[in-house]
């Protein structure tokens, strides 16, 4: 089988397509033929070397992939071949409380991912595709989809919320769907006027532009009536966190992910003090979380955005496109 593979260098032109045997599933695992994977930010951290350059080599990239189950090994009692699966971003965090085990189990970090014809996966963790759900569309969820899901869910969602969401990203556009679907008015930001009309179209209520208006705080404050926002999903990390602070009402949720403004960086925390804002680190999220997010995706008959599809042999154009930022939602790559 085909598998690309960061070995030792890093770089997307570094990111290697090898040849390989397709692994056997061991006891409690599954072989998954992979159909579709789709590209998260951290992907491209992770292959130029932005993320830790501490990996097991040679290491498959990318947590995200969706596929069928074509062979089980012993024990296996929860699927059977022909399952239609995606993998669960940690193969070991079922439930409960986030524990320092559950980050060894991340899938195209401190394990093998997705980028590959076969992937072989725990029995706890995979969960099922939404039969409205292509393979393609189920490629995008283990991740950013989960994420967003766990942003609105530690920030207490309630119908009639305003949320906050920034930029186009695949996180932010999972969050504006499910606080839609929740029945919450979002208030979207981007930096780019031809991405503007497209927010609006998948129902923000208001956009705003950071780039034109830098203090987009102000904006956000006035649209809500001097109040600010129930929720706001962080994506900037510390370039943007204090103006996030600012955008909140007394007593507001902050969901911080991201680290789209660079990994460091200085901010006052003082103002988050004075409005009594929680700040809620989030990373990824549980397979119950993925269970339960997929129970209301196929309620509502809710579709990824996806941007554009890559073919298996151009996973370095699709990363290039991811790092260019001119998508809207989902990079995926269709892997035959
Ligand atoms: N903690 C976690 O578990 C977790 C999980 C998933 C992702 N993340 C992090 O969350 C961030 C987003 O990930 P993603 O995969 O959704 O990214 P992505 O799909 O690559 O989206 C990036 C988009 O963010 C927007 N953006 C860039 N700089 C911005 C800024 N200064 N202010 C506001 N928006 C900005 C741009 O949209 P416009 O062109 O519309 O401006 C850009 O297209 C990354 O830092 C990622 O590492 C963390």
């Amino acid at each position: 089988m085909k598998r690309y593979v960061i070995d030792g260098e890093f770089g997307i032109d570094a990111l290697k397509l090898v040849e390989s045997d397709i692994p056997q599933p061991g006891p409690g695992e599954l072989l998954v033929k992979i159909k579709a994977a789709s590209l998260n930010y951290r992907d491209f951290l992770m292959v130029t070397g932005n993320y830790t350059r501490n990996l097991p080599f040679p290491l498959v990239p990318l947590s995200d992939g969706a596929g069928q189950v074509v062979a089980v090994g012993g024990g296996v009692t929860r699927w059977k071949e022909g399952d239609r699966v995606m993998g669960c971003f940690f193969q070991e965090w079922p439930a409960g409380r986030i524990t320092p085990q559950v980050p060894k189990s991340a899938l195209g970090g401190a394990i093998n991912g997705v980028l590959a014809e076969y992937a072989l996966f725990r029995e706890e963790g995979v969960v099922s595709l939404p039969d409205h759900l292509s393979f393609e569309e189920g490629a995008t969820l283990p991740c950013a989809g989960v994420t967003a899901w766990n942003c609105l869910q530690k920030g207490g969602l309630t119908c009639g919320d305003t949320v906050l969401t920034m930029g186009t990203g695949g996180v932010s556009l999972f969050g504006l769907q499910f606080a839609k679907a929740a029945g919450a008015r979002v208030i979207a930001t981007t930096g780019s006027v031809a991405k503007e009309e497209r927010l609006r179209e998948l129902g923000a209520s208001e956009v705003i532009n950071y780039k034109s208006s830098p203090d987009w705080e102000k904006q956000v404050l006035k649209l809500t009536g001097g109040v600010g926002v129930d929720i706001v999903i962080e994506v900037g990390g510390a370039g943007t966190l204090l103006q996030s602070i600012k955008s909140c009402r007394m007593g507001g949720n902050i969901s911080l992910i991201g680290v789209l403004t660079g990994q460091r960086g200085e901010m006052n925390p003082f103002p988050a003090v004075m409005k009594g804002v929680s700040i809620h680190g989030i990373y990824v999220g549980s397979r119950e979380m993925f269970e339960d997010m997929n129970r209301t995706l196929s309620l509502h008959r809710i579709h990824p955005v996806i941007d554009r599809i890559f073919p298996f042999d151009q996973a370095r154009e699709a990363l290039q496109y991811l790092e260019s930022g001119a998508h809207v939602g989902k990079v995926v790559i269709n892997i035959p």
